[in-house]
C-alpha cells in the first residue's frame, strides 16, 4: 500500500486521488470542527465551498456554521470554533459549513474512493479506517492559502507514525515527506499544545481570541470517530465496519 503526504491542496490535481483514500487535514480549525459537531450529535456535517451555498442549502432546523477570516459569517449560527459545536447547538441538527482552506480540500476529494476527516483528536482511529480500506492512501493537508502549516504536517506525521507502528507497517511503500512528518510529530509528541501556540495559524488564532481552540485542537487521539464523506455529506463511519486492530 502506498502511503503520500501532500503539504497542501493546491498541490494536488482531483484526478490523482481517483479511487484512493483520502485523508484530509485541517487542524486549526475545520476538520477539528467537523468531528466536534459529529461527537455533538449533529446529524452530519455537509462542507460547502462558498457562503453562497451554504445559504442556498439551508433549510430549517439546519445549522450554519463557518468562517472567513477566522471569524463568523455575518448571518451565521456559528463559527468554525470546535468548542461552538456542543451538543445544546448541533444535536440532531444538519451543519452546513464552510471554511476557506478545509472545506475546499474535502471537495478536491470527492473522486476518492474513501475520504475521512483527519484531526490530532483522531489520528489513530483514521490511521486504522484507511488501513482497513486496503487501498493507496493520500494524506491532504489543507494548508492555510496556498501554504503549509505546521500544524497539519504534525497530524499527517501523526497519522503516519500509527500506520508504521501497526501490524502491516513493513510492507507500507511511504514517501519522504510523510517520513519527515513522522520524525516531526515524534519531534513534537509531548508538547503538541505549544508546538500549535507557536505555529501561524496558532499564534493568529490566539490573537483572534480563540487560544481555548488551539489546547483543543491539540488533544491527540482522545477520539475514536470517524468522520467519512457519503455521497455529499460527512457522518461517523459505521461502528460495526471491521478494523484490523
Ligand atoms: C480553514 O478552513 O481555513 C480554517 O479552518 C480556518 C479557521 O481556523 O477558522
Amino acid at each position: 500500500m502506498r502511503i503520500d503526504v501532500i503539504p497542501v491542496l493546491t498541490s494536488v490535481h482531483p484526478q490523482d486521488l481517483t479511487g484512493k483514500t483520502v485523508l484530509v487535514i485541517d487542524v486549526l480549525r475545520a476538520t477539528t470542527t467537523m468531528l466536534a459537531a459529529l461527537g455533538s450529535g449533529s446529524s452530519c456535517v455537509v462542507p460547502v465551498e462558498t457562503v453562497e451555498e451554504a445559504w442556498k442549502l439551508h433549510t430549517l432546523g439546519d445549522v450554519l456554521g463557518g468562517e472567513r477570516g477566522c471569524e463568523r459569517i455575518a448571518g451565521f449560527d456559528l463559527g468554525n470554533s470546535p468548542l461552538e459545536y456542543t451538543p445544546a447547538t448541533v444535536e440532531g441538527r444538519r451543519v452546513i459549513l464552510t471554511t476557506t482552506n478545509g472545506t475546499l480540500a474535502l471537495h478536491k476529494a470527492l473522486q476518492a474512493r474513501h475520504v475521512a476527516a483527519a484531526s490530532l483528536l483522531n489520528g489513530a482511529a483514521c490511521a486504522e479506517a484507511a488501513l482497513a480500506w486496503q487501498r493507496d492512501v493520500v494524506i491532504l493537508c489543507a494548508g492555510t492559502r496556498g501554504a503549509f502549516c505546521l500544524e497539519d504536517g504534525l497530524c499527517a506525521g501523526q497519522i503516519v507514525s500509527h500506520l508504521l507502528s501497526s501490524g502491516s507497517g513493513s510492507t507500507l511503500s511511504i514517501c519522504d515527506f510523510g517520513r519527515a512528518m513522522a520524525a516531526c510529530y515524534t519531534r513534537h509528541a509531548g508538547q503538541l499544545a505549544e508546538a500549535l501556540e507557536d505555529s501561524d495559524n496558532g499564534r493568529r488564532l490566539a490573537g483572534l481570541g480563540f487560544r481555548a481552540d488551539l489546547e483543543y485542537s491539540a488533544r491527540a487521539d482522545t477520539s475514536r470517530l470517524v468522520p467519512v464523506l457519503s455521497g455529499a455529506a460527512l457522518v461517523p463511519l459505521a461502528e460495526h465496519q471491521p478494523m484490523p486492530f
